[in-house]
């Protein structure tokens, strides 16, 4: 093959990106990619925002702006965040570019031309109310399966059945509430049911090497018939449909969006052929080879929809293979951006700045290639400071500290090799073929794994032979390996860029290394004796527990909203007659002094002008207050309940009343207007 499209899922520009997109998608993209180009293989990799579709819309009326204004606002946060994380798109456009709409129109006017679709009339939701037909998403009812009461159009998210519109039970517009009604409308669908033994043959025959989950999933959704897929929708946010009758209508997002992967390379490719050639060479010579980087929701659109459109065009190659990561789960939870639980790249890089790789490092060894994984904090924390830290860092750093100290930063003559040095080099000669035909197979945490043994070798090596030992008594030796382990240093440089980019750069810095290339790898004279190298400094700090303390922090407070937001009041207690309420004797008083109780966290005390005496009361709320916060104040309290003893001799006598809000936040119960100090509630 002469060349390799490598296309990425264009993220929906509806929020930011988060670590789900960047494990499922994005880095092993890039690590791809970065290999291919370092191979010196000709190598296009185009990504793009998808800015049509109902996700849009339904951000937009949320914050009351329009679609285009959150398009706008959220294409350049995510272009930033992928840039930020060093994700080498040759082109990175949007959907509504002008170029994208006018080609993805005259895709779909070609096809229809030529009669490949076929018009259907069918009865769909619809809000006389509002006067708009209802796609799948902006329906709302009740789940037929678990009842759930706010299943959505497609799928419930409490069971996690798929649905259809029509199997609801008392549908509504999800955002004016409005009940709906059916009305006939007319639709293009792809008939994907005639695809069906092509794609059979195609994918279930010829591409049995695609992963297994890929491979599996095409296969369920053949096993189940193939069904025609309506390529437009009633939505006034998209692409007109560009025929006469269709007012109204655009082109649905799934059909539009994948033709942003052309459109997008069009775009480059026209703006500097010299450099790119024509965007036919990549799309439509068979010397191409296309691979599809997604998620797993976006399987069958990969393998069975576009590859259809594709072929009813007729003019365009098929993708080589889709590799597509199962999900990443955060914590143990689902990753959400309408829940808002998520680590967002852009807030990422404010709170641990400059820390790329250590993300990528870890996304990548934790990545969800063959089923769901969690990210936790913990692991993060343990890997960066446990591997890169403490290996490959630690590895470099030696390597490179000793090479000043005692050659002033000049690398040393080889000598002879001992076995030892044969044994080490041996060793590492294997990383590249094993590297390699890993990244081929598209096992990126094998693949980085195998690099990171390169650097385990060198940690051993180094610790083996000793050098500030042997320094003393036999100068001669230590010049052999320092030159070896400067070798390895300079293989990891390589070995990582794909996966590692900022730090590859930044040891490549250190070790004077202008240019790099993958046929190097395994090379022992990389850095040649008498080469002048440069001011060594840490690879890689320490993350502290504190960092990880507030990231996980963060996590469980927007858990706790989410809760609260979600929760509904506690049923009420069985009744209790009106002499039971007379019982207890809840007055009003007033807070004279107020502090925390040493050795007890948790605990404030109160003394209390209850309109009588002076009392103290103990209460547990020392998360919640200030003690001054509360001075002066007029409390609700029990007074005249039992006196309670805590551990320290201290004694509450009675309990100040305080509302427990659903986020388990406190808050203490006052008086709306002062009143005199031992005032009777009732
Ligand atoms: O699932 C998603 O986020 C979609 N926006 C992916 C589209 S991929 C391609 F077809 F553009
Ligand atoms: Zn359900």
């Amino acid at each position: 093959m002469k060349r390799t499209l490598v296309t990425s899922a264009l993220p929906y520009a509806n929020g930011p990106v988060h670590i789900g997109h960047l494990a499922g998608v994005y880095v092993p993209a890039d690590i791809y990619v970065r290999y291919l180009r370092l191979k010196g293989k000709d190598v296009l990799f185009v990504g793009g925002s998808d800015e049509h579709g109902v996700p849009v819309t339904i951000r937009a009326r949320k914050e009351g702006c329009t679609p285009q204004d959150v398009v706008d606002r959220y294409h350049q946060i995510i272009k930033k965040s992928f840039e930020d994380f060093g994700i080498s798109f040759d082109v990175y456009s949007r959907t509504t570019s002008k170029i994208h709409h006018q080609f993805a129109s005259d895709f779909f006017k070609k096809l229809y031309d030529e009669g490949k679709f076929v018009a259907i009339e069918s009865e769909q939701y619809y809000d006389e109310q509002s006067g708009e037909f209802l796609t799948d998403r902006n329906i709302r009812g009740e789940c037929p399966k678990c009842h759930a009461p706010e299943a959505y159009g497609d799928q419930c998210e409490k069971c996690g059945s798929t649905l259809s519109p029509d199997e609801l039970i008392n549908p509504y517009n999800a955002v004016t509430g409005n009940p709906l009604v059916k009305r006939a409308t007319k639709h293009w669908y792809l008939p994907l049911d005639q695809y069906q033994p092509w794609l059979e043959k195609w994918i279930l025959q010829e591409h049995k090497e695609w992963r297994p989950n890929v491979y599996g999933q095409c296969k369920s959704w053949l096993d189940g018939g193939l069904k025609p897929r309506a390529v437009t929708r009633d939505l006034n946010w998209g692409i007109p449909v560009p025929i006469d009758g269709a007012e109204g209508k655009v082109l649905y997002v799934w059909f539009d969006a994948p033709i942003g992967y052309i459109s997008n390379t069009k775009e480059l490719c026209d703006a500097n052929p010299e450099k790119w050639g024509t965007w036919q060479q990549w799309w439509q010579d068979p010397e191409s080879r296309l691979i599809h980087f997604i998620g797993k929701d976006n399987i069958v659109f990969h393998c069975i929809v576009f590859p259809s459109m594709l072929k009813a065009h007729g003019d365009y190659i098929l993708p080589d293979n889709v590799p597509s990561n199962e999900f990443l789960n955060l914590e143990g939870n689902k990753i959400s951006t309408s829940k808002n639980y998520a680590v967002w790249l852009n807030e990422y890089l404010e709170e641990l700045p400059n820390r790329q790789d250590e993300l990528r490092y870890v996304l990548t060894a934790n990545a969800p290639e063959t089923k769901d994984n969690d990210f936790t904090w913990a692991d993060f924390q343990a890997r960066c400071n446990n591997e890169l830290v403490a290996v490959y860092g630690n590895f470099v750093n030696r390597a490179l500290q000793l090479t000043k100290k005692y050659y002033n930063s000049i690398v040393p003559e080889c000598g002879e090799l001992t076995d030892t040095d044969h044994e080490a080099l041996a060793e590492f000669a294997q990383v590249k073929e094993r590297v390699e035909a890993l990244l081929e197979d598209f096992k990126f945490r094998d693949a980085q794994k195998e690099a990171m043994n390169l650097a385990r070798i060198g940690n051993k090596y180094i610790a083996d032979e000793e050098p500030w030992k042997v320094i003393k008594t036999d100068p001669e030796r230590v010049n052999t390996v320092i030159y070896i382990s400067l070798q390895l240093t300079a293989n990891l440089a390589i070995a990582f860029e794909p996966f590692l980019p900022f730090s590859s750069a930044r040891l490549r810095q250190m070790i004077c290394m202008d240019t790099i290339n993958w046929e190097d790898l395994g090379k022992t004279d990389l850095l040649p004796a008498g080469k002048q190298l440069g001011e060594p400094s840490l690879l890689f700090s320490k993350i502290e527990d504190e960092t990880i303390q507030q990231q996980m922090d963060k996590l469980e407070a927007t858990l706790k909203a989410n809760e609260a937001a979600n929760a509904k009041a506690e049923p009420v207690k069985s009744t209790i007659v009106y002499d039971d309420f007379q019982k207890l004797d809840i007055r009003v008083g007033t807070v004279l002094e107020c502090e925390r109780v040493p050795k007890m966290k948790k605990l404030l005390k109160f003394l209390i002008d209850d309109g009588l005496e002076k009392r103290t009361i103990v209460s547990g709320i020392a998360q919640w207050y200030e003690p001054e916060q509360l001075k002066g104040k007029q409390v609700l309290f029990i007074a005249n309940l039992a006196p309670r003893e805590f551990k320290n001799g201290l004694v509450s006598q009675g309990m100040i009343l305080s509302a427990e809000n659903y986020d388990g936040t406190i808050s203490v119960t006052t008086v709306e207007h002062e009143v005199k100090a031992g005032s009777q509630v009732s």
